[in-house]
């Protein structure tokens, strides 16, 4: 048996080397990397969020404009839950390789903060995050409002203010995604960690990505519609999986190459 905290397999020496030989690193990361930060995922069948609770009634613009009360009282637990939470090895493992890849461009679904908590500098983010709010009338983010009303009331138009989430029904930031697609397109690794790729257009950009000609390789405890198309599926947790992969990539650096 393995002890536990172990990886029960190594890390491919065929990635390694085209990690090692790599100039863009492009990495997408879903709730999955922020499980075991203690943060719940949307769709696993015994704690994911959508288990719990019914999007249509949480996380859609139809749903505010039924209860907005409700919907911000949801964000807010949320936000609470993330308050209370810290970046975990895997976070950390992605800044650690920001040493090997100045330019490397991780694109997150999460609304977490926790990539930037942990120290990641360019964190594209195409759900938004849980610490913008803005105008549900305007658009524009508002950051000095009353918390005295729920949920609070624009200070200049007097509209509900909002999380600045994407919800269902609602398009991505057009230049968050126009960059992250640009990323993709331009990667000669892409990783794809923990996210159920369910979820598009998010999830079609490791498939740009492969066909541009970079390497795919999944990290994911479980299978998901991804896991064929990639040239590797590595079967384990985030948190695992993301630090073997950097204690492989220093070896790699530190052995010269005969
Ligand atoms: P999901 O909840 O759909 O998927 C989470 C994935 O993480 C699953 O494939 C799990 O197997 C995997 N996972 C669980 N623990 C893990 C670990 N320790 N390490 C690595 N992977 C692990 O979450 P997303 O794919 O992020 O959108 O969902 C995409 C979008 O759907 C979210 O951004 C959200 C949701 O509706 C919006 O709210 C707009």
């Amino acid at each position: 048996m393995m002890p536990a905290g172990q990886l029960p397999f190594s890390i491919p020496e065929a990635i390694v080397g085209r990690l090692s030989a790599a100039r863009h690193l492009t990495a997408l990361t879903g709730a999955g990397i922020s499980a075991e930060s203690g943060v719940p995922t949307f769709r696993q069948a015994q704690d994911g969020l959508w288990s719990r609770y019914d999007p249509t009634e949480l996380a859609s613009p139809q749903a505010f404009e039924r209860n907005p009360t409700l919907v911000w009282q949801w964000y807010a637990w949320r936000r609470g839950i993330v308050d209370r939470a810290a970046p975990n090895a895997g976070h950390l493992a992605l800044v650690a390789l920001e040493q090997f890849f100045p330019n490397l461009v991780l694109i997150t679904q999460n609304v977490d903060s926790l990539h930037q908590r942990a120290g990641s500098r360019a964190v594209i983010e195409l759900h938004g995050s849980l610490y913008r709010t803005r105008c549900s009338r305007e658009g524009k983010i508002i950051s000095g409002y009353s918390e005295s009303a729920t949920p609070p009331i624009c200070p200049e138009c007097g509209a509900f203010l909002r999380p600045d989430v994407v919800w269902f029904g609602e398009p991505l930031p057009a230049e968050a995604f126009e960059r992250a697609a640009q990323a993709s397109e331009n990667s000669d690794v892409f990783l794809s960690i923990g996210t159920s790729s369910l979820v598009f257009p998010a999830a079609s950009l490791p498939l740009i990505a492969r066909q541009n000609g970079a390497l795919l390789v999944e990290i994911n405890p479980e299978p998901t519609p991804l896991s064929d198309q990639a040239d590797y599926a590595l079967v384990g947790p985030a948190g695992l999986v993301l630090p073997a992969l950097l204690d492989a990539l220093r070896a790699a650096r530190q052995t010269p190459r005969s």
